[in-house]
């Protein structure tokens, strides 16, 4: 099996103007080593992505963008294409929860911006997970289930190896409550057997899965070590230099120790 690179993914939502993302990208800069088994990745306002793009080494950082529209280009006033961001990018959320729920995103829209990712050669990560009512209900593997089949409908075996999951419990997020390792090892089964049932065995074990959901510092290091979690995408603790630097630097140990990429 190919080694699946650690990614750490800072999602800053709607925080920070273009000069801080630029300060905080300066001030990161100093702290995280270039390490070859972990990709560092940061998702600023749309707006800072162009001057961070000139800023960063791409070896130390990757830039992704927080949301863009499916089609290409034409008449619809406001939006910013997956084409118009091909080139300034190499990742994308698709299907945060917050796209999902705030602003009602159906799976066929997401459906949309992952194919639009692809074709523009921008690696979607798709986000999935279940509300807090989903969960008392017993319904998470469905919902993970729903959610997979419907974001990568129309995607090609050669397609997926560009695509990378996340699984983000929505009620986890932003709200300081920690998903227990179990939970979270199951969700990930559950994310690698449909994965395996559409694509097959060899595509379930290379498809990288993150985790998100109030990591922090002191959380990082188990989530990483959940097997089959290659990564964490983060949110809060991500706009906090020091606590980015210690997650990022939880995800170089993980690479370093020998078990780091067993299943
Ligand atoms: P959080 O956000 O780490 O603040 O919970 C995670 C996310 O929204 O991806």
């Amino acid at each position: 099996m190919a080694q699946r690179k650690k990614l750490i993914v800072g999602n800053w939502k709607m925080n920070m103007n273009v000069h801080q993302a630029s300060v905080f990208i300066h001030h990161l800069s100093k702290k995280v080593a270039v390490h070859r088994d972990v990709e560092v990745v940061v998702s600023p306002t749309m707006l800072a992505l162009q001057p961070l793009s000139l800023q960063i080494d791409r070896r130390q950082f990757k830039l992704a963008a927080q949301n863009f529209y499916f089609r290409d280009h034409g008449a619809f006033t406001g939006e910013v294409s997956a084409t118009q961001l091909s080139g300034l990018v190499d990742y994308a959320l698709v299907g945060h929860s917050e796209r999902r729920h705030v602003f009602h995103e159906h799976d066929k829209l997401i459906r949309d911006k992952v194919q639009a990712a692809v074709r523009n050669r921008i690696k979607p990560i798709l986000c999935v997970g279940e509300t807090a009512h989903e969960r008392s209900e017993g319904e998470t593997t469905g919902v993970l289930h729903d959610q997979i089949v419907g974001g990568l409908a129309n995607i090609t075996s050669e397609e997926l190896s560009s695509i990378v999951i996340a699984y983000e419990p929505v009620w986890a997020i932003g709200t300081g409550k920690n998903a227990m390792p179990d939970d979270v090892k199951k969700a990930v089964h559950t994310i690698r057997n449909q994965v395996k049932h559409l694509f097959g065995e060899a595509a379930a074990q290379a498809i990288r899965v993150l985790y998100g959901g109030s990591v922090k510092p002191d959380s990082a290091a188990s989530y990483l070590a959940i097997p089959g979690i290659d990564g964490l995408l983060v949110g809060g603790a991500s706009i906090n230099v020091h606590e980015f630097e210690l997650i990022i630097a939880s995800a170089h140990h993980r690479a370093d120790s020998p078990e780091a990429w067993a299943l």
